[in-house]
């Protein structure tokens, strides 16, 4: 098959083309229409069609006679512990526990938080919920309660359903006193939390609300999967806006399962029974697309690792897995290889492992370095592909759809518009850019199926956020360009989102945590260079005039308080402390001049700013502090 045809298809006819991939699920009854425009702008696929997620992940496998095959390889070197879910046992766990959470009063349209580890309950958890028809909320683990009530107000859970801990390379997370914390923080009373004791000796403190999983499951029925309109919403999955409130991505039904099928035998090349792994957490949008819903979809067997690329043991894990399971295609973060390789740079540890079994190596989750990606395509010897995507779209917008037609990979590109996305790169006033110009990555509505149907209870933000910018288009908040070729170069968040180790963060929200401490006056977090990470946050100061506090302390404190309110993932380390911030003459913060310096970036100096001197201020500030690249030694 050519690229050029399949592709010029789908945008050609959407309609026809999403109807015959429609055509590969089992849906209670098939959708009339196919293509519907939303009253907010946005599209509605499939509007009439009935389906349910849940039974085309599992049962529709049983009934083809696969339940023997595995459907989860779980591997956790944290704990030592290692199982094989055939799809069979899959069923019984999803459908008991599904029972459970029926007896506890939930159906149909309510919500429910899963705030969990990488463990096996995690993924039931999801599937029970999506059995039912409960709309589900997986609530990164690497979250502080103050996140967790956030959005326990936001999207309003009967249950909880959580963990005793989790483990952090050697380090024990104890999950239920956050919960109880975030709990006792929001406004929403929840009504029940479930806890699955993983029996690792960790304190479970008691409340009244609480369920223990395993009781729930052993003493209720099996109970069958609950048909929904295929915009049913399948789940809630918040993710970092330009405010400092998190958004709620609402995801449907019947156009997510159709994407996502169609998805990872177009974009990765995997059939079905092939051994798939992504390599992320069930808490982020990669988690949910490709280790969850669909690599089940596509009855592969997913891989469900509890572990880091490097500590645990080391850097050799990744390569173990992929050779001990045989998997065929693997997905993980540029971060995730940059580890890997600061480890073992002669990639020894990989040839002792037989990697024949591995046919693609697909990155996302930030941009990709070209040393990195040369690094792993050397070491490996297959094609390695980056590819860029976003929660709002659930799945590939740029790809080198190997399963279509493999193109040659070039280096520091994301590739291709993927089938369904008619990917523009727009200039400030609208207007295309040209071959080469650096402008606003943006997709000619609609959006194919799969796409965000909506921020939960807040369609003034889906539209202001999305559709507002370039009517007509949607906008994707990434900056980039293309080449001669059609290759599209992703540069960057155009906004003050970051990507810190592939985890997407706002700097608005570190923010407003620093500027709430007493000491100071006023403040500027954004992001910068790392090696490691691809970019972490940095904080600037101005103290409150006669506050006594010392540099070190204020660092110190602010280190806690982002980790207290946001969570350990923040990876909020630094913070200086300056006589006064860059400004337009009308009081802005100049926060892209900071970070250009900090990143020694060719910067114009913005005519609007109040007074040049300060550039030398701030550069002395980064040299003394050894900040980015004025860092004398990096990793
Ligand atoms: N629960 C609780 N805490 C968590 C957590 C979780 N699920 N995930 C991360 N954290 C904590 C870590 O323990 C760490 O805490 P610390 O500051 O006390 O050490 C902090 O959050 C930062 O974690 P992380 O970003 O994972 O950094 P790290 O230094 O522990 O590990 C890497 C570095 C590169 C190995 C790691 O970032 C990594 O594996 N990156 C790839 C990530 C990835 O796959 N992203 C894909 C998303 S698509
Ligand atoms: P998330 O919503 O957490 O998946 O983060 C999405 C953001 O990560 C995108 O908007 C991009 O800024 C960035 N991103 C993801 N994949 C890539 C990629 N392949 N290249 C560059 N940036 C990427």
């Amino acid at each position: 098959m050519k690229y050029d045809e399949f592709y010029v298809e789908s945008i050609r006819d959407p309609k026809g083309f999403w109807k015959r991939q429609a055509q590969n699920l089992i849906w209670d009854d098939f959708p009339t229409e196919i293509l519907r425009e939303a009253p907010h702008g946005g599209s509605h696929w499939f509007a009439d069609g009935r389906l349910n997620m849940s039974y085309l992940c599992i049962d529709r496998h049983l009934e083809a006679g696969h339940g023997d095959q595995v459907a989860i390889y779980y591997d956790s070197p944290v704990t030592q512990v290692k199982a094989n879910i055939t799809y069979q046992q899959l069923k019984d766990e999803v459908s008991k526990l599904a029972g459970g959470l029926k007896e506890l009063g939930l159906e149909k349209g309510d919500t429910a938080i899963v705030y969990m580890p990488m463990i096996p309950q995690a993924i039931y958890a999801m599937l029970a919920c999506a059995h039912l028809g409960v709309i589900h909320s997986v609530v990164f683990g690497g979250f502080a309660p103050h996140e967790l009530a956030i959005r326990i107000d936001d999207c309003r859970p009967k249950v909880i359903i959580t963990a005793s801990n989790g483990v952090e390379i050697s380090k024990i997370i104890p999950y239920k006193p956050f919960v109880d914390e975030a709990i006792g923080l929001a406004k929403h009373k929840t009504e029940r939390v479930i806890i699955f004791d993983r029996k690792q000796g960790v304190h479970i403190p008691k409340m009244d609300y609480d369920v223990d999983y395993e009781t729930l499951v052993n003493t209720s029925e099996s109970v069958g999967p609950v048909s929904v309109e295929s915009t049913h919403p399948l789940y809630i999955l918040y993710t970092s806006g330009t405010t400092g409130t998190p958004k709620g991505i609402v995801r449907d039904t019947g156009g997510y399962a159709t994407a996502l099928k169609a998805s990872m035998n177009y974009v990765y090349g995997v059939e079905e029974g092939d051994v798939y792994w992504a390599a992320s957490d069930v808490g982020w949008v990669v988690g949910h697309s490709y280790i969850v819903y669909g690599p089940l979809l596509n009855r592969n067997t997913t891989i469900l690792f509890e572990g880091k690329p490097i500590k645990t043991p080391d850097a050799s894990t990744f390569w173990r897995i992929i050779s001990e399971y045989r998997v065929k295609v693997m997905f993980t973060a540029p971060t995730a290889i940059r580890a890997i390789k600061k480890e073992d740079p002669e990639g020894f540890l990989l040839k002792k492992y037989d990697l024949s079994c591995l046919q693609y190596q697909f990155l996302a989750g930030e941009r990709c370095d070209v040393a990195t990606l040369k690094w792993t395509q050397e070491k490996l010897g297959i094609p390695v592909i980056d590819h860029w995507w976003q929660t709002e779209s659930g799945w590939p917008m740029l790809a080198n759809m190997v399963g279509v037609e493999l193109q040659a990979v070039k280096p520091g590109s994301a590739g291709f518009p993927v089938h369904g996305y008619d990917v523009q790169i727009m200039d400030e006033d609208g207007n295309f850019c040209d071959v080469g110009e650096e402008g606003f990555v943006s997709v000619k509505l609609p959006l194919p199926p799969g796409c965000l149907l909506d921020v939960w209870q807040n369609t003034e933000r889906f539209v202001a956020g999305y559709l507002k910018k370039f009517p007509g288009y949607y906008f994707s908040g990434d900056g980039g360009y293309r080449d001669e070729a059609g290759y599209v170069y992703i540069t960057g968040r155009v906004d003050d989102i970051i990507n810190v180790a592939g985890h997407r963060l706002s700097t608005a929200e570190m923010e407003e945590v620093v500027a709430s401490h007493p000491a100071i006056a006023e403040c500027a977090v954004f992001g910068i260079h790392c090696e490691l990470k691809g970019q972490k946050p940095l904080g600037l100061a101005v103290l409150k005039s006669g506050t006594k506090i010392s540099s070190r302390d204020l660092e110190e404190e602010i280190i806690h308080k982002v980790r207290r309110e946001i969570g350990a993932v923040a990876s909020f380390k630094q913070l200086l402390v300056v006589n006064r911030l860059p400004k337009t003459r009308s009081g802005k913060i100049l926060r892209k001049l900071l970070r250009n310096i900090a990143d020694k970036k060719e910067y114009p100096i913005p005519s609007t700013i109040d007074d040049v001197a300060i550039i030398d201020e701030v550069k002395a500030v980064y040299r003394t502090k050894n900040i980015g690249k004025f860092k004398k030694e990096t990793l």
